[in-house]
C-alpha cells in the first residue's frame, strides 16, 4: 500500500517535471516554479484502489483476477435473508415461484449431487482415475466435518441461480411491522454459518454495525446471549434500526449493544464467550473500486489504510481473549488482500502463543467449498481460511473467513 502511494506521487511529479521549462532556456526571471502538489490532477480514490488491486491481486490471483476485477466493477448480487420473526413460509413460496432457492438448506443436497456426478465421471474413466477419485473422497472425509452437521440450518437465505441477475423486490413489513427479509451480500452469511452457533451459546459480535451478521446470528434462534459491539456510535444507531425493523421487542431485549473499542474487550469481559465473530474493518474492496464517498483509498486516509492489518490483528487478538477455552472465533473481511486475511490469522496464532501462552488452532473449513460451490466461486489456494471471489455469474463477495479454536 505504501509503495503504491509513493508510486503515484512519483509519477505525478515526473509528469509535471516534464511540463516545466528545460534548464538553461530563457532568462531565469521568466521561469516559474510549478507547485505540483497544488496543480497535479487528483486521482479519484476508486481509480487509485483499482490501480493498487491490479498490481497486487494480479500476482496473487493470477488468471482469476481479470474475472474477479470485472465482477467487482459490476452490480453485485444479493441474497434475501428470511426473517424468521416474520411470515416466513409465505415469503419463501413467493421467492420459490421466482426461481430463487435457499442456498443454505439446499447446500447438502447439491453437494451430494455434485459428489455423485464426480463418482460417475470416475466410473466412466480409467482404473487409475477411479483410484484417485476414491483417495480424494477419503481424504476429504478425513479432513472435513460432515457437511450436514457443520452449518446452522435455521438460517434461510434465498439467492437466484448462477447467471441469473434478477433483483429482489425491496423488503416489506408484515402485519406487525417487521420486515420480511434483509437484502445482503449472500457471501457475508458464510462467516456466520462457520461460527456454527449451538443452543444457549454466549456469542460476541465484536465489530457488529450496521448489523447484517448480528441479524443473521439472531436468526439461528440459538444464542443464549448476544453481545453486539461497534466502536462507531453512528453505525451502532443503524444497528439499532435494523434490530427495530426485524426483531420483536422481547428478542431485542436479549441483545446487549455497546460502543466500545473492541481492542479493549479483554478488560471488560475476557474469556466468557463460546463464539466470537470478528468482522473487521478492511479495504472493503468492492466499495473502494466503485464509490468515491467514504473511500479508504482517499489520499488523506493513506495512514489509516496502512495501519489496517495492525488494527485487524489487535481486534482478532481481542476476540481470541474474549473466548472461553474450547470456544471458537471466526475472523472475516470483505477484502481479497492476503495481508488483511491469511497474514493476520498467521500472526494472531503466533502472538497468542508467544505473548499470552494461548494455543489456538486453525479449523478446517474446506467443506464449505464442497457445500457452497453451486452458489459461490471460491479461491482454491488460500493458505488458511476460505475466500469467495466475485465472478460475473455469481457476483458475491469478496468475503474471507477463517475459524480459530482456542485450546
Ligand atoms: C466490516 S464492518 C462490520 C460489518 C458488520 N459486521 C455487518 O455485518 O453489518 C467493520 C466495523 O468495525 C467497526 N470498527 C472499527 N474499528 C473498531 C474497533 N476498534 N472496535 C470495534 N469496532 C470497530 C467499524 O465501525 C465498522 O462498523
Amino acid at each position: 500500500m505504501a509503495a503504491l502511494g509513493a508510486g503515484w506521487r512519483a509519477a505525478g511529479a515526473r509528469g509535471l517535471l516534464r511540463r516545466g521549462p528545460a534548464p538553461g532556456l530563457g532568462p531565469r526571471r521568466h521561469r516559474h516554479k510549478e507547485k505540483w502538489a497544488a496543480t497535479a490532477p487528483r486521482v479519484p480514490a476508486p481509480r487509485l484502489a483499482l490501480h493498487h488491486f491490479d498490481a497486487s491481486y494480479s500476482l496473487q490471483l493470477q488468471g482469476l483476477w481479470p474475472a474477479a476485477r470485472a465482477a467487482l466493477l459490476c452490480e453485485p448480487k444479493h441474497g434475501a435473508l428470511l426473517n424468521s420473526f416474520s411470515a416466513l413460509d409465505r415469503v419463501a413460496r413467493e421467492l420459490e415461484l421466482l426461481n430463487a432457492s435457499d442456498f443454505v438448506s439446499e447446500a447438502p443436497r447439491k453437494a451430494a449431487e455434485e459428489a455423485g456426478r464426480g463418482e460417475s465421471r470416475a466410473q466412466e474413466g480409467s482404473a487409475e482415475g477411479k483410484t484417485v477419485a476414491r483417495a480424494e473422497r477419503m481424504s476429504q472425509a478425513e479432513m472435513s466435518p460432515p457437511p450436514r452437521a457443520s452449518v446452522t440450518s435455521n438460517i434461510r437465505c434465498y439467492t437466484f441461480p448462477r447467471g441469473d441477475i434478477t433483483r429482489f423486490r425491496p423488503a416489506r413489513p408484515d402485519a406487525l411491522g417487521l420486515l420480511d427479509y434483509y437484502l445482503m451480500d449472500a457471501a457475508s452469511l458464510l462467516p456466520v454459518l462457520a461460527l456454527c452457533v449451538q443452543p444457549d451459546d454466549f456469542v460476541l459480535d465484536l465489530c457488529a454495525a450496521p448489523g447484517g451478521k448480528t441479524l443473521a446470528l439472531l436468526q439461528t434462534g440459538l444464542c443464549g446471549h448476544l453481545a453486539a459491539n461497534d466502536i462507531s456510535i453512528s453505525r451502532t444507531k443503524r444497528l439499532y434500526q435494523i434490530l427495530q425493523s426485524y426483531v420483536p421487542r422481547e428478542v431485542r431485549e436479549t441483545v446487549s449493544v455497546t460502543s466500545h473499542d473492541g481492542r479493549d474487550w479483554q478488560q471488560l469481559e475476557g474469556g466468557t464467550f463460546h463464539k466470537v465473530l470478528v468482522d473487521v474493518p478492511c479495504t472493503t474492496d468492492r466499495h473502494s473500486v466503485t464509490e468515491v464517498d467514504n473511500n479508504i483509498f482517499h489520499k488523506r486516509r493513506t495512514k489509516e489504510r496502512q495501519m489496517l492489518p495492525m488494527l485487524q490483528l489487535q481486534l482478532l487478538m481481542a476476540g481470541i481473549l474474549a473466548t472461553k477455552p474450547g470456544g471458537e472465533v471466526v475472523y472475516s473481511t470483505c477484502s481479497l488482500s492476503p495481508l488483511q486475511n491469511e497474514c493476520v490469522i498467521e500472526r494472531a496464532v503466533e502472538v497468542a502463543g508467544a505473548q499470552f501462552d494461548i494455543s489456538v488452532q486453525v479449523e478446517d473449513l474446506s467443506h464449505f467449498q464442497l457445500l457452497f460451490q453451486d452458489t459461490f466461486s471460491f479461491f482454491p489456494e488460500c493458505r488458511v481460511g476460505q475466500l469467495v471471489l466475485p465472478h460475473l455469474t455469481a457476483n458475491f463477495g469478496p468475503t474471507y473467513f477463517c475459524k480459530l479454536r482456542r485450546l
